[in-house]
């Protein structure tokens, strides 16, 4: 798409002033880039703390797709986050943690946050992917070990606009890929990255604790787990931990 930016200092939830210009018929590409939040939001109903230094936006699409389609996209937005880390630390080790986050020697650094409408034929209306980056903090009360772009790369570390230009720039051809190949082949991308693949691994989810051996994402990004007990299970929401 092409990129509609606007700025602000501070906003409650970028996904929220996207979901405003969205009700308002804004186009796929508009983007909602903040300096600090007020009331940033992660996965899972988390709060996501949102101080001056790191990098928050939200990005508008409309990709004509069934709502099931539309999770394929949180793949898609940890790719381009990986390459553009990538454009200013080439040979920074990273890894890509189901679903959507990137992480740096086995801490999260990156956050991704979907919220779509769907139409009541079930195609997707629109999408806000939401985007957080630690580039200057990291909260230290995370649930997950974390860390910051500067604690990994010091004076490599970008300013928050210099990573967003990078993020969209990366975005768009794997965006491309995903509108003319479909979901095959960003999957076999991600794969390629992923955290974890082939060992064991806790899933978390509302009232239970999984354990089992992450097999693959099947062809709708869902995680295949081979269960202690033997038994396969393919989930589709939850949080995952490797110790
Ligand atoms: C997560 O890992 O839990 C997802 C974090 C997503 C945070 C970003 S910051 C910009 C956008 N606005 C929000 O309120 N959340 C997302």
């Amino acid at each position: 798409p092409l990129f509609n930016l606007h700025s602000r200092d501070e906003v409650g939830s970028t996904n929220d002033e996207v979901r405003l210009l969205a009700e308002q018929g804004a186009q796929d590409g508009t983007v909602v880039w903040a300096l600090r939040q007020s009331a940033g939001r992660g996965r899972q109903g988390r709060t996501w703390v949102s101080p001056e230094g790191n990098l928050y936006f939200s990005l508008l699409l409309r990709p004509r797709v069934p709502i099931a389609e539309a999770a394929n996209l949180s793949f898609v937005a940890s790719l381009a986050l990986a390459d553009a880390i990538r454009h200013f630390s080439p040979d920074i080790k990273l890894s890509l943690k189901w679903p959507n986050d990137v992480l740096i020697e086995g801490q999260k650094v990156s956050g991704v946050l979907l919220e779509s409408k769907a139409r009541p034929s079930a195609e997707l209306e629109y999408l806000i992917m939401g985007i957080g980056v630690n580039l200057k903090n990291y909260p230290d009360d995370a649930r997950y070990p974390a860390t910051s772009l500067f604690e990994q790369i010091n004076q490599n570390t970008p300013h928050p606009g210099k990573m967003l230009k990078a993020f969209l720039n990366n975005f768009d051809p794997w965006y491309k890929l995903w509108n003319k190949d479909g979901f095959a082949a960003v999957r076999a991308a991600w794969l390629d990255q992923a955290h974890g693949l082939g060992k064991k691994i806790y899933v978390r989810l509302p009232g239970e604790t999984l354990s089992g051996r992450f097999v693959t994402i099947d062809k709708d990004g869902a995680l295949d787990l081979d269960l202690d007990n033997g038994k396969q299970r393919l989930i589709t929401a939850g949080d995952v931990f490797f110790t």
